[in-house]
């Protein structure tokens, strides 16, 4: 497995009282994407401040690649990129100026650099026009090359899709995604929206009320799932037949026309089946549908995306 590119320990955040951050842990490791998702007033916003250095956890570590953001702050801050809420741009210079600002703050940034992260954000038409003129989109995008100028080995975005229309978002996914395999950056993508994310992260941890309540991975074959029970849509010519079979079997069945909705673990799909044709029930179609993400998701957090 690659190195742990960044790692939280119990981090909390107290503010006058009210305990907004309540000991988060989490790893990202090198070429992975993580995404970080929970409703509005979740404390993403605030994870992400803490893990950047805008603002000082009360408990817990921040390292990036080994280094404490508190205590080795110049060290650890070398190796992030973010963007926190919205990309800090100067509306009055334009793409290019404002890359060249920020790349005065590091070392050793070159033109062929500079060049390189605009084509990498399909920025070259736009990248001489004043910042104020461009669209959302194409702030995002600069935001995205101006966080990943210095070659960060770790990348922080907050709701980097905000606003983008569906092509808009679609090239940040696959944007990141290739930085992630290629460049084998960590990157954390917060969204309030699972279903926006979930298809370029490698695991997911759901923060609400200020904890982790979930982590998991996107694609994995985890053993509870081989317990969980599978709805399998069967397609039948005389459904009123099958459900007296499929309620004689005891199984857990619906009826929707011609088709017939059952909860089954994976093994339980064979047997019924066999039993369904030796009652002669003729069977055009088996479809097994996987509970999206999305769907535990809205189990997980009571349905309440946007709270
Ligand atoms: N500086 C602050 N002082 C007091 N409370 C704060 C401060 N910053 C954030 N909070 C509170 O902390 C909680 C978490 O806020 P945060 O901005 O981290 O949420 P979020 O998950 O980023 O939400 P959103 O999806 O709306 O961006 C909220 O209840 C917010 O009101
Ligand atoms: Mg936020």
């Amino acid at each position: 497995m690659s190195q742990i590119a960044l790692e939280l320990k119990d981090v909390q955040k107290t503010i006058n009282k009210k305990e907004i951050i309540k000991g988060v842990s989490l790893t990202v490791r090198q070429g992975e994407v993580y995404g970080f998702i929970g409703p509005n007033g979740a404390g993403k916003t605030t994870t992400i401040r803490m893990i950047v250095g805008l603002m000082k956890p009360t408990g817990g570590d921040i390292k990036i690649l080994g280094k404490s953001i508190q205590h080795d702050y110049k060290e650890a801050a070398q190796n992030v990129g973010a963007i926190v809420e919205n990309p800090e741009l100067y509306p009055f210079m334009t793409g290019m100026q404002n890359l060249k600002h920020f790349a005065r703050m590091y070392q050793g940034i070159t033109r062929e650099r500079i060049e390189e992260v605009v084509s990498l954000v399909g920025l070259e038409k736009a990248i001489h026009t004043k910042v104020r003129k461009y669209s959302l989109g194409m702030r995002q995008r600069l935001g995205i090359a101006q966080a990943i100028l210095h070659k960060p080995k770790v990348l922080i975005l907050d709701e980097p899709t905000n606003g983008l229309d569906p092509a808009g978002m679609r090239e940040v996914r696959e944007y990141i995604r290739r930085l992630a395999d290629e460049e084998q950056v960590a990157v954390v993508i917060s969204s309030h929206l699972l279903s926006e994310i979930e298809l370029i992260c490698d695991r997911i941890g759901i923060i609400k009320h200020g904890e982790i309540i979930t982590e998991r991975y996107v694609n994995e074959d985890d053993s509870d799932a081989v317990e969980k029970k599978i709805k399998v849509v069967i397609d039948v010519n005389e459904p009123e037949d099958a459900m007296n079979v499929l309620k004689s079997m005891e199984v857990d069945v619906v009826q929707e026309g011609k088709q017939l909705i059952v909860q089954l673990q994976r093994e339980e799909i064979p047997p019924v089946v066999k039993t369904l044709v030796e009652h002669h029930i003729s069977i055009y179609g088996v479809t097994g549908i996987k509970a999206t993400l999305e769907e535990q998701f809205l189990e997980l957090t009571g349905g309440n995306v946007i709270e």
